[in-house]
């Protein structure tokens, strides 16, 4: 099938970017260096509010990879740029490693008809022709390298992620840019319902 033979070969190309960030064993973060994270991701990475993510079971590598995105405006903002300036590269792999460590909490169901309608794009792609999420993040949204972990976020963080995905008018990373290439076949309402979803799952 040919998209599903471009989807491969788009991934092998992501797999390749990625495979130059190896993680070498970090130490454990002092506890004032948690304290910068905590008021917004929570002190064990399960976010404190619903428009923050959750870093707790993101991969190290994908946390890493962000924090050098929001610290070059590669990915444009302002409050995480702000944190993202004041640290250091062996600070960033030592959170890193720290919150890709801890077990995450999924949020509660709130709308079983609008997460079922959610878990087939998921599972099987959108009516607009996006393909299914699970194909790149893994069967239960878990992430595997290059791709990360969407399972258990608030469904607002991810709604909002989906909408600066489609509405950006260009990425200058391959990762941003499938990406992009996925959320601009999503109509709104497919991305409420894949987000509601995402948010439950463990
Ligand atoms: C003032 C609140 C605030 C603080 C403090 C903060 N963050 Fe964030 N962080 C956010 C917000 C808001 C986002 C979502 C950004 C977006 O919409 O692109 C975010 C996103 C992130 C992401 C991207 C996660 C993903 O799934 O894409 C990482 C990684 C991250 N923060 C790490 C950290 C670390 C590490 C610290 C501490 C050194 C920290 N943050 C401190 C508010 C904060
Ligand atoms: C072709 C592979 C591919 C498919 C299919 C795909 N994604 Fe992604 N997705 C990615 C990549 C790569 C990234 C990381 C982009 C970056 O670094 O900004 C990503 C990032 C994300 C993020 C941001 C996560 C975070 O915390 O920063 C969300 C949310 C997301 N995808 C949701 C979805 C949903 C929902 C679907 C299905 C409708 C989907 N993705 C389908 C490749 C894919």
């Amino acid at each position: 099938m040919q998209t599903a033979f471009s989807l491969r070969r788009a991934s092998a190309a992501l797999a390749l970017v990625l495979a130059a960030f190896t993680i070498p064993a970090a130490a454990a973060p002092s506890a004032a260096l948690l304290q910068r994270c905590a008021a917004c991701h929570g002190a064990t990475g399960n976010t404190a509010a619903a428009l923050y993510p959750n870093l707790a079971g993101q991969s190290a590598a994908y946390i890493e990879l962000q924090l050098n995105n929001f610290r070059s405006g590669e990915r444009p903002h302002a409050q995480m740029r702000a944190v993202a300036g004041q640290l250091t590269g062996p600070e960033m792999r030592e959170l890193a490693a720290f919150y890709a460590a801890q077990p995450v909490k999924p949020q509660p169901s709130l709308d079983a008809a609008l997460e079922q309608q959610g878990r087939r794009i998921f599972e099987h792609g959108s009516t607009g022709g996006a393909p299914a999420c699970a194909g790149c993040h893994g069967p239960q949204g878990h992430g595997q390298a290059p791709f990360p972990r969407i399972a258990s976020q608030p469904a607002s963080y991810t709604l909002e992620q989906l909408k600066v995905y489609r509405d950006a008018p260009k990425f200058n990373n391959p990762l941003a840019t499938a990406m992009k290439e996925v959320a601009v076949k999503l109509g709104e309402a497919d991305m409420r319902a894949v987000a509601a979803y995402l948010a439950t799952v463990r």
